[in-house]
Formats: structure tokens, C-alpha cells, sequence
């Protein structure tokens, strides 16, 4: 017997205008002074103010960390958690993009279990809860809000540390495609593609289950036929609707399943590039799956139709041939640099290559895919990704 071991967020509001039901929220999980984990842009778009309008309507007073940083690192969290011992907070609500509620899940963590961020890098698994996280993404793109996951980054090696364990899933995530509305094409593009991924990879990945694949076809089905309008016109009400949808149940379909090697080959191209996350797993997403294809072609083939590039009855060969050509499009019609048009020194990634061979290895995240590469075969991966293939 096979037994998938599900986790979900407690309280899931979805639609328009949920972000403005947080202190409904915040009274039902009996929490009231919370530490709200935001950016700075964010804090300076008035997005915040409006956020603590809500709240201080409701009798509830709030402090605010705006220092989080684009992909965080073990220097930013120390300063969120210092930052939160200074007042008396018995929750932490996460309000932004990836980073943001990456940052609040993991000084949630810290802020009960002490330590650093090191120790808890996998295969450690924290499942002992931290203060309770409230999510309210401001992005279609990572579904950290349905998460038991967070990335950190140690500044010192560049490593991007995967933290894994339930002490990371939000207790409540407010899923407001509303947020959403009016953001740049390139940040959508970006987020967008990374949500797509884990679907994809949620799908094919050795750890999925049913419940999985449920969601993950879910997600493929909303973000696929979104994904360019959302770029084309931000302020499609619709459209951003649906992504925002398909971003969490992505989420929801890799939290209880794996992301697999285009994150795992991903997250060294962060580090080390600082590229955002979601366009470097854009660069790789169509060379990977062309590589790990023959390995799952049944699985591929129904990725294909959830994203409506195949016809139903279409044999499983030619409809995975239409998702390559399908990947391979999406990336040109949603600007895609390859990783040299984007500025990266070509002698510096060659030098690179074994160690992020290395760092992808050590994540975990390979070994999930249908295929699994050895370390040459994942260098000669890279190396088609450096020619743009
Ligand atoms: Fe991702």
C-alpha cells in the first residue's frame, strides 16, 4: 500500500478582495499581535498601508519589517527575527512575492527553535510549528503561501539553502488575485513560468500521488491558457484570476509532491547569477523536459493536453512533441533572455558548472525527476542551457 502524506494550509480564502479579511482571520486562529514581513517596494506602494487599514479598523495593531531582500539570505533573516524580538508577536503575516513569505516562514521558525538557518537545510526536516504564518501573496508565481518549504541563501557560499517540514505551511493564506492587478509584464512572465514549472514538474515527479496530480493538472490547465494574456494586459481581471488560482494549487500540487531537476539546476543559477527565480527556470524548462521526456512520456504527453497544446485523443509521441515545441514558444513570445543575453560571463559559468552540478545534487531535487541525471549529464545539461538550446 502506497500511502501520500497531505498537507494543506488550515484557512485558504480565494478571490477578490481576501486580503482584506486578515484580521477575520487572524481572530479565528485566536492570534492578535502580529509582525508583518513585507519589502520595501511594496511598503512604498502603499499596498502595506492599505493591509494595516484593515487591521487597525479591526482594534488589532501591527509592527512592520520591510527589510526582506530578493531572494533571502541568512544575514536578512537575522535581521527579521532581531527585528521581531523587539516587540511581542504571537503570529507572522507574510505579505508579497516569493521572498517576503520565504522570509516570514523562516523567522516564524527561528523565532521558537533558535539556532540558524544552516542547521535546518535538508535533509533536515523541521515539522515542529514556529509562531503560526499567515500568507497573502502578492505574485501568481511561487505558491509559497500553500508551501511546507522555504529558500535561504548562505550569503557566505551562495548556496540556496531548501528548508523543508511542516513548520513552514502557512497556517492561513489569503489568495487574492486583486494584488496581482497592474503588475510588470516581466515580473509576471517570470513568476508565471515558475508557477507552470511546478506543476509540470509537481506531475511527472517519482514522489507524485492522486491528490497530486489533481492539482497539478488544475494548474496546468488555468496557467497555460493565462500566462500570455496576463503579459499581454495586466489588468486582465480574468485571466490574473485564474493564474492566481493556478500559482497556488501548483503550490499545493509540489508541497505535496517534489519539484524535480529544472529547480534543482535552478536554484545554482540564482545563487551564484542572481538571476530571478522563476527566468532561470524559464532558460532551463525546455531543455530538461526535452531530456527527461523519453523517461515519462505518458506523463509529459498528459501535461501536453492539461495545457490544451495536444487534442485528447492525441498519441502520447506527438502530443510530447507539441509541449516541447509549446515550452520552447512560450519562452520567445514571454522574452526569455539565454543566460548569456542576460549578462552572465560565459568563463565564469564554465567554472561554475561543477559546482552547481554539485549544489543541484546536494538539494535533493534531482533525484525526484523521471530522469535522473549524474553529474556529467547534468554539465552537459547546463551546457545546452549556456547555448540557449
Ligand atoms: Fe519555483
Amino acid at each position: 500500500m502506497t500511502v501520500a502524506s497531505i498537507a494543506l494550509p488550515r484557512i485558504l480564502k480565494i478571490g477578490g478582495g481576501a486580503s482584506q479579511q486578515l484580521a477575520e482571520v487572524l481572530g479565528s486562529l485566536g492570534v492578535s499581535r502580529p509582525l508583518v514581513v513585507t519589502d520595501s517596494f511594496l511598503a512604498g506602494q502603499g499596498m502595506v498601508e492599505r493591509l494595516l487599514d484593515g487591521l487597525r479598523a479591526a482594534g488589532v495593531s501591527a509592527r512592520v519589517f520591510t527589510e526582506t531582500v530578493p531572494d533571502p539570505t541568512v544575514a536578512s533573516i537575522e535581521a527579521g527575527l532581531a527585528f521581531l524580538k523587539e516587540g511581542d508577536h504571537d503570529c507572522v503575516v507574510g505579505f508579497g512575492g516569493g521572498s517576503p513569505l520565504d522570509s516570514a516562514k523562516a523567522i516564524a521558525m527561528l523565532a521558537v527553535h533558535g539556532g540558524v538557518m544552516a542547521d535546518y537545510k535538508v535533509p533536515h526536516v523541521q515539522d515542529a510549528p514556529g509562531l503560526p504564518v499567515i500568507a497573502i501573496p502578492t505574485t501568481a508565481g511561487t505558491g509559497s503561501e500553500a508551501t511546507r518549504f522555504t529558500i535561504v541563501t548562505d550569503g557566505e557560499t551562495d548556496e540556496k539553502m531548501l528548508c523543508a517540514g511542516l513548520a513552514y505551511l502557512p497556517v492561513a493564506a489569503l489568495v487574492d488575485y486583486e494584488l496581482t492587478l497592474g503588475k510588470p509584464r516581466r515580473l509576471t512572465a517570470d513568476t508565471g513560468i515558475d508557477s507552470l514549472t511546478h506543476a509540470i514538474e509537481a506531475y511527472v515527479s517519482r514522489k507524485a500521488n492522486p491528490f497530486s496530480d489533481g492539482m497539478a493538472l488544475s494548474a496546468m490547465r488555468l496557467i497555460a491558457p493565462n500566462i500570455r494574456r496576463v503579459c499581454a494586459d495586466p489588468d486582465d481581471r480574468p485571466a490574473r484570476e485564474a493564474m492566481m488560482l493556478g500559482a497556488m494549487q501548483g503550490g499545493i500540487a509540489f508541497s505535496n509532491s517534489s519539484v524535480a531537476l529544472v529547480h534543482g539546476m535552478s536554484r545554482p543559477i540564482g545563487a551564484h547569477f542572481h538571476v530571478p527565480h522563476g527566468l532561470s527556470n524559464a532558460m532551463l524548462l525546455p531543455a530538461v523536459t526535452a531530456w527527461s521526456a523519453p523517461a515519462a512520456m505518458i506523463r509529459y504527453a498528459d501535461c501536453a493536453r492539461a495545457m490544451g497544446v495536444a487534442e485528447e485523443g492525441e498519441g502520447d509521441q506527438s502530443a510530447v512533441a507539441r509541449l516541447l515545441e509549446e515550452l520552447s514558444v512560450l519562452n520567445r513570445d514571454l522574452d526569455v533572455p539565454s543566460p548569456a543575453a542576460w549578462g552572465i560571463d560565459e568563463a565564469r559559468w564554465n567554472n561554475l558548472v561543477p559546482l552547481m552540478c554539485t549544489q543541484a545534487l546536494a538539494s535533493g531535487s534531482p533525484a525526484n525527476n523521471p530522469r535522473v541525471p549524474g553529474e556529467a549529464e547534468m554539465a552537459a545539461l547546463y551546457a545546452r542551457v549556456w547555448e540557449g538550446a
